[in-house]
């Protein structure tokens, strides 16, 4: 059996027909492989239009060349040319079956592990303390959990992190508050939202209080003990707010995860002496700045990355040069992935150049800012509830299960347990598919009808989907081992075949632009050809060696589904 993308195995035929037919050495990526929509045709390649141009012949004559040196043996029928220079690669028949067969046994479906494993160290979910987690932190966190699952698939070592905000100055009058509520009083840090606004408000009303807020900045950055276990407090009610939050989501983030604003406080001041002795600060406006080279403002000026403000203080920019400094330091991480929206583009940007300057970022690391851009509401503009307040997470999942269970509707065969576990799996599916299956860097809008849809794009469509091929299973009375012979007659089965073979190149692409809606996008196309079959084949009826052949396919396409949505961490009940 192939392992891997068999786009790639297609790729190496064409650079060794290149080879020996125009004498060119080109690499795979050359080959432009791509799947096909033309019927009857798999695969294309591309490459004879370009190489054409390259040894002055036309692109169809050098396509007939390549296709005449290509060696199909066991993979593809003799090849076609098309159009201008299209070479139409069609997989046999066999192959296909084969590899079907041979899939079933694969626990991996046929993805390989990675042979140059990096080690990843990806900041996501990162909310503040004393704040409650919000709709925008929960991009963060659903794309950042999909990136670590899909990375540890890959082979790669993962190290998650969260960046929570636990340092700074409104601990000054966070903590203040917490002393005049009266320090045991647990109840008044429960909603943090409010705790946050009331503090504030006096903050801003009573100067007295706002000096005390102040004096307590320097008494928790000096280390005082009896303010450091207050601020520990507060710390704590939060984490477990967050910590609610991501079992509810069914996100992999521990306590263990935290590396807060507050962890890089003991490294800020080396770490600016280290951009101090390298010769790369400079004194602006009582300030010591960085100027990384590029980076102007609107009227021109060079923009600074403050990484000591003018009273000595140290602050988000000096922070994340730090965390920069720690992780490809102290951790030895290849790859820092930051999972954060793309209005802090320019911040990363600079601190990326900063501590390449710095020489903590090699070209040996990659340091990406894996951006994504904001949730609006049906109007267009920023998701908010109906009173015009920001959307609490927990209220949104609340309501993304209480939703789902009218959907999962008065089936009388499930257990009330059986039930709301269902109602969790969909409701909590939509929410994070609803994210996961658009492309990160644009807005989406967040409508309810739409991720709750049971056609269409949608976690409840995958989960259905598989759900179906379960139920043809388990009516069949039989377990699907590993081993029938697998025979694509119908075009439907063809169809569902191809699909199912390309989880790996599904896998890589997600991969490779920190893309999940790539893996989305296949998914869903899977399920599609799966209803498509389910339409036209019947399974159960056929006969016995179609029925084996057929149940095979529901029995991959479960599997397929069910590890696809497993990577964008969402769940596949049994029964729908
Ligand atoms: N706490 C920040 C916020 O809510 C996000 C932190 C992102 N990570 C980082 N290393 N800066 O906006």
């Amino acid at each position: 059996m192939l392992h891997g993308d068999v786009g790639l195995e297609l790729a190496a035929r064409v650079v060794a027909a290149v080879k020996s037919s125009l004498d060119l050495d080109i690499t795979p990526a050359e080959a432009l492989i791509r799947p096909s929509n033309r019927p009857g045709a798999d695969y294309q390649c591309n490459a004879a239009m370009g190489l054409g141009k390259r040894v002055g012949r036309p692109p169809r004559e050098v396509a007939a060349a390549i296709a005449g040196a290509l060696d199909g043996t066991d993979l593809f029928v003799e090849p076609e040319i098309a159009g201008p220079g299209f070479i139409n690669l069609t997989l046999t028949d066999t192959w296909l079956s084969t590899q079907i067969e041979g899939l079933l046994g694969d626990e991996r479906l046929g993805v390989p592990v990675t042979e140059h494993p990096r080690r990843i160290a990806i900041d996501y979910s990162s909310p503040n303390v004393a704040k409650e987690m919000h709709v925008g932190h929960i991009r963060s966190t659903i794309i950042g959990d999909a990136l670590v699952r899909l990375l540890r698939f890959h082979g790669d070592e993962v190290i998650p992190h969260n960046h929570l905000g636990d340092w700074g100055t409104p601990f000054g009058m966070l903590i203040e508050h917490l002393v005049d509520e009266g320090v045991d009083a647990d109840q008044s840090v429960s909603d943090l939202n409010v705790f946050y606004k009331e503090a504030r408000k006096k903050f801003d009303a009573e100067p007295e209080f706002a000096e005390r807020a102040r004096q307590r900045v320097v008494k928790l950055q000096s280390g005082d003990e009896q303010t450091l276990a207050l601020w520990s407090q507060l710390v704590d009610e939060s984490m477990r707010h967050f910590m609610k939050a991501y079992k509810t989501l069914g996100i992999g983030l521990t306590p263990q995860d935290s590396y807060g604003e507050s962890f890089y406080n003991p490294f800020l001041a080396d770490t600016v002496a280290e951009l101090e002795q390298k010769g790369l600060t400079e004194i602006s406006d009582g300030a010591l700045c960085v100027f990384p080279k590029g980076f102007f403002n609107r009227e021109g000026d060079p923009l600074p990355l403050i990484v000591r403000k003018s009273d000595g203080g140290y602050g988000y920019m000096s922070t994340d040069l730090a965390t920069v400094r720690y992780w490809t330091g102290d951790r030895a991480a290849t790859d820092l992935l930051y999972v954060v929206g793309t209005p802090q583009a320019q911040h990363f940007a600079m601190v990326f150049a900063a501590s390449r300057d710095a020489g903590w970022l090699t070209p040996e690391h990659h340091a990406v800012h894996v951006n994504f851009g904001s949730i609006l509401g049906e109007d267009g503009k920023m998701f908010r509830t109906r009173s015009g307040d920001t959307v609490k997470l927990i209220d949104l999942l609340t309501e993304a299960v209480d939703r789902a269970a009218t959907v999962v509707g008065e089936r009388t065969d499930l257990t009330d347990a059986e039930r709301a576990s269902i109602a969790h799996a969909v409701g909590i599916g939509a929410v994070k598919y609803a994210d996961l299956s658009s492309d990160r860097e644009k807005d989406y809008v967040f409508s309810w009808e739409k991720m709750l849809a049971t056609d269409g794009n949608t976690a409840t469509y995958l989960q259905y989907a598989n759900a179906r091929t379960l139920s043809i299973i388990r009516k069949s009375g039989e377990t699907v081992p590993p081993g029938a012979k697998v025979t694509l007659a119908e075009k439907a089965e063809r169809d569902l075949a191809l699909q199912l073979i390309q989880l790996p190149a599904a896998v890589q692409s997600a991969i490779d632009g920190y893309t999940p809606h790539k893996l989305a996008t296949y998914l869903y196309e899977t399920a599609s050809a799966f209803t498509s079959f389910f339409e036209k084949c019947p399974v159960l009826k056929a006969e016995p060696e179609v029925r084996a052949s057929r149940l095979v396919l529901c029995a991959l396409t479960s599997k397929v589904l069910t590890r696809g949505l497993d990577l964008l961490g969402i769940e596949a009940p049994a029964r729908l």
